[in-house]
């Protein structure tokens, strides 16, 4: 079945609000006709602007983090309700860095996902495993297990959020995964979604890959048949490289 494919820039804690400003402007005509869709997860102080500039532009903005919770005594967080009305469509959760150095668990994720698809914002769940676990042949179980309780309650005919895929040991070392590699791990995946939405809606659900995707190793990724696009740290920063992976 053919997927819908996306190209997700992750911009971590870099660019201001002007800057993604000029980003979005300058990025919009050179993705105009691309066939993925365009996604740019912006930091939340940017979010605002750029959504501003990418209306009406084939580019969708959206968020890295949301809490769990509607409203509350949740000092610095913010909710899924204002991320959407600062103009966000989507939202990364789980990303490996919030799991390790925020030490965000599967159930906190869980509330996440549960709380963003509540108000209308596409997850974008992510769930990867560490070098140590590849090694000692866990990657499956960690896989899993990530999955299954990330998307805990979601109903089963509810197919419209992605999953990203990034081995940990491949976020900023520019080493990714090979295109193989990543194969097999989205094949499993698959499988795993098929169980809680049966295989006609898992066959539904995009499957992004990331880790050091680069202009040079896009093509090759995309040439698998269960990877639908891609999760772009480091290269999505500037116009260039971004643009290239998109139009790859
Ligand atoms: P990278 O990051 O492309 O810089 O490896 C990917 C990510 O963290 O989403």
């Amino acid at each position: 079945m053919s997927r819908q494919s996306y190209i997700i820039g992750n911009w971590k804690m870099y660019k201001t609000g002007s800057e993604a400003v000029q980003f979005v402007t300058e990025l919009a005509p050179l993705v105009a006709s691309s066939n993925p869709h365009v996604y740019l997860a912006v930091p939340f102080s940017s979010i605002y602007q750029a959504a501003t500039a990418a209306e009406k532009h084939h580019i969708v903005i959206g968020a890295q983090n949301v809490h769990d919770e509607k409203e509350g005594a949740f000092t610095g967080e913010i909710s899924a309700l204002m991320l959407k009305d600062a103009g966000a469509e989507f939202v990364i959760i789980g990303h490996s860095e919030r799991r390790k150095i925020f030490k965000e668990d599967d159930s906190f994720i869980n509330r996440k996902v549960l709380q963003a698809m509540k108000n209308d914002l596409k997850v974008v769940l992510c769930v990867g495993e560490t070098l140590e676990e590849r090694k000692q042949h866990k990657t499956e179980e960690v896989l899993s297990k990530q999955l299954e309780k990330g998307l805990k309650g979601v109903p089963k005919d509810y197919t419209d959020f992605i999953v990203a895929y990034e081995p940990v040991w491949a976020i900023g070392t520019g080493i990714a995964a090979t295109p193989e590699i990543a194969q097999e791990v989205h094949s499993f995946l698959r499988v795993i979604l098929s169980e809680q939405f049966s295989k006609n809606n898992a066959a539904k659900i995009p499957i992004l890959y990331g880790g050091s995707v680069k202009p040079e190793n896009i093509s090759s990724l995309m040439e698998q048949s269960d990877i639908d696009g891609a999760l772009v740290g480091g290269a999505s920063l500037n116009i260039e490289s971004f643009n290239k992976i998109v139009n790859f």
